[in-house]
């Protein structure tokens, strides 16, 4: 039996939920949208919550709404996923590359060096379910008079200081993709934020800038989001802490069975609590790892191989070179994880990392 990198959740109380929303017959922005919306807000602690398409879609809304224009500049971290690079240019926005800390996430000294009198923001990521400096970026937004949006993407339920991600700056987005932690059967985000006009603003950019049936403001787009995948994950949202405490089980798991191998494991930071979206190890015999992990069953990927930084689609910005991610690349793999892989899974995966390294 193949043990997949993730799995998404499928039972009754899903199907349930679906077919409710299929029988209501209200499919798009509807009550079950409504209903997620306050129930998103109230779990992470902000006053808004504004569905869309996708978390690629809620960073471009929110930027939009943000005011960005031509010729401003956004810090991101390289390694992330190629959406939140692409998000900020498709606003219209620069972004500035920023290499990784020792956690994987944006470095706040270099974030500070990057600097400019251009720079409007920042968007650091809380990368595999691992939250960011947030006080360290806090402080440095402030400091520069940043506006500072967070990429919960692979956070949901993440926290700092027992604080929930996604309410530390400005604004913040979740991802609803199938893998994410807190799953939709298809592609979904959301916008979360303090900021009543923000919010406002976000919510008439996702539908064709309207501010009411027949008058449009503004040019926007069609980013709405719809009932059945509202209905799904409403769901799915009262089991997220159960779900990221599976997670969190499951890394303990790994921590103790790979623990003495030549393999960097990945860990908590201290005020962080962890919701391992991803599992990432690092070894110089990645490649090796991963082809005898597959020879048994095992999926194994990389997040990400190729830093944004260097991907041809920002090569015309000549970013210049960012040591720590560049090498960390070369060395990541991601094992697999997710709220509904079970102990005996890792410890078949554990298992056989032992027997690699141990031929
Ligand atoms: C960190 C991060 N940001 C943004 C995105 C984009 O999310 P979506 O696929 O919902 O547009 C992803 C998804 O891969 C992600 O991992």
């Amino acid at each position: 039996m193949t043990i997949p990198l993730s799995r998404p959740p499928v039972d009754d109380e899903i199907k349930q939920a679906v077919l409710a929303a299929i029988d209501a017959r209200q499919y798009i922005l509807g009550p079950q949208c409504r209903a997620l919306e306050a129930e998103l807000a109230r779990d992470t602690g902000t006053m808004h919550a504004t569905l869309t398409s996708s978390a690629t879609a809620a960073i471009w809304m929110t930027l939009r709404a943000l005011g960005v224009r031509p010729g401003d500049e956004v810090l991101v971290p390289s390694h992330t996923a190629f959406p939140t690079v692409e998000a900020v240019c498709f606003a219209g926005a620069t972004p500035v590359f920023v290499d990784a800390d020792d956690w994987y996430t944006m470095d706040p000294k270099d974030a500070a060096a990057k600097v400019t009198q251009r720079t409007v923001g920042l968007v650091p990521v809380h990368l595999y379910g691992q939250p960011a400096d947030l006080p360290a970026l806090q402080d440095l937004a402030q400091r520069f008079g940043l506006w500072l949006v967070e990429d919960c993407a692979q956070a949901q339920g993440a926290a700092w200081d027992g604080r929930r991600v996604g309410s530390f700056g400005r604004a913040a987005v979740y991802s609803f993709y199938p893998s994410k932690n807190l799953p939709a059967m298809g592609d979904g985000g959301c916008v979360l934020t303090g900021d009543d006009e923000l919010a406002a603003r976000c919510r008439r950019l996702r539908d064709h800038g309207r501010l009411s049936k027949d008058v449009h403001a503004e040019v926007g787009f069609n980013l709405r989001f719809n009932e059945l995948q509202a209905a799904a994950l409403r769901v799915l949202l009262g089991r997220l802490h159960a779900m990221n405490d599976h997670r969190r089980a499951l890394a303990a798991r790994y921590a103790r069975a790979l623990a003495g191998l030549p393999l960097a494991l990945p860990a908590e930071r201290e005020h962080a609590r962890h919701v391992w979206h991803l599992y990432v190890v690092a070894t110089p015999r990645r490649a090796e790892l991963a082809a005898f992990l597959r020879e048994r069953g095992i999926q194994t990927g990389i997040h990400y191989p190729v830093p944004t930084h260097r991907q041809p689609a920002v090569a015309h910005l000549d970013p210049p070179s960012l040591p720590r991610t560049e090498r960390l690349v070369e060395e990541i793999l991601t094992l697999p994880m997710s709220a509904h892989h079970t102990e005996a899974e890792i410890d078949q995966v554990a298992g056989a990392v032992r027997d690699f390294f141990g031929r």
